[in-house]
């Protein structure tokens, strides 16, 4: 475990990914691999195929990668991105993230499929980056800045380690501009926050740095979609699972349900962010 000290926001997502239940539930109900949303192509489209159809969409947006690529993940959770870059590309890519517990499973799954040498795992926190100024070709993250306290500092501190005409490509569930506070207070209150980033907040913070904006692709409609197959998903195992307490899975639902209707009611927003320093 880290003995690196991190804000009040930070700590509390550390000590949420790195808690048994949730560290049982992301990787036995949501994955194992890749613990974002999906693009789903039908109703019987496996969680699983339709998050790993997001790399691939996301990798196919990318116009600069290669063997002497440098990646970084910021919040890599599992790693199931950097394994499907290493072993594409053969680069190099550091899977920084917060939670310890993750990151032992990363650095296993790494060992067993021999990418170990092109993934570093590193312990961090993607709003202080232990890395110098132009450090990385592409700056690679999905659905991990909403738990920032500080997504300002966030976009400064990916930019500071992008190279000259480096990528920066992200997912993010976000705000919708026309979200109610009641839709959304029950998703804040979920995630221990006052806001989420949004579109606009993206835009015009690359801007402001100096960023292309390559492309943005709203995909919102995917985000309740994907929500209630979590759901569907954790209800049909939990009967089979003892090593994760009812209660996390009860707590868990309900906050499912706040995601999936909040979605459906347009008050948020998910899709891929791009753009080129
Ligand atoms: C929903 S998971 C997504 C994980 C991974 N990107 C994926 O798509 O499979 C969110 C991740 O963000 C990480 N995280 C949250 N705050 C972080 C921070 N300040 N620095 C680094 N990682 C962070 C957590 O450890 C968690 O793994």
């Amino acid at each position: 475990m880290s003995d690196k000290s991190y804000s009040g926001v930070v700590e509390k997502a550390r000590e949420y990914y790195n808690s048994d239940d949730a560290d049982n539930f992301y990787y036995d109900v949501w994955g194992g691999e890749d613990i974002h949303i999906g693009l789903y192509q039908g109703p019987e489209d496996p969680i699983r195929a339709a998050s790993q159809r997001t790399v691939e969409k996301m990798d196919s947006c990318l116009s600069n990668l290669g063997k002497d690529s440098k990646v970084l993940d910021a919040g890599a959770g599992f790693g199931g991105a950097a394994r499907y870059l290493a072993k594409k590309y053969g680069c190099q890519v550091v899977a920084l993230n917060l939670s310890e517990k993750q990151n032992e499973r990363d650095r296993q799954m790494n060992k067993e499929q021999g990418l170990d040498h092109l993934i570093d795992v590193v312990d961090g926190d993607f709003e202080n980056l232990p890395y110098e100024d132009n450090a990385f070709d592409v700056v690679w993250s999905e659905d991990s800045f909403l738990h920032s306290g500080n997504r300002q500092k966030v976009m400064q501190e990916l930019y500071r380690v992008l190279k000259k005409g480096g990528e920066l490509i992200f997912t993010d569930p976000m705000q919708s501009p026309d979200a109610q506070k009641k839709d959304l207070q029950p998703v804040l209150d979920r995630i221990h926050l006052e806001t989420m980033g949004s579109f606009e907040f993206y835009k015009k913070a690359a801007k402001d740095l100096g960023m292309e904006v390559v492309q943005i692709l709203d995909l919102s409609h995917q985000l309740p979609e994907h929500y209630s197959r979590v759901a569907a998903e954790l209800k049909e195992k939990t009967a089979k699972m003892s090593h994760i307490s009812k209660e996390y899975v009860d707590r868990m639902l309900q906050g499912l349900a706040h995601w999936v209707e909040a979605g459906k009611k347009g008050a948020l927003n998910w899709g891929i962010l791009h753009f080129r320093k």
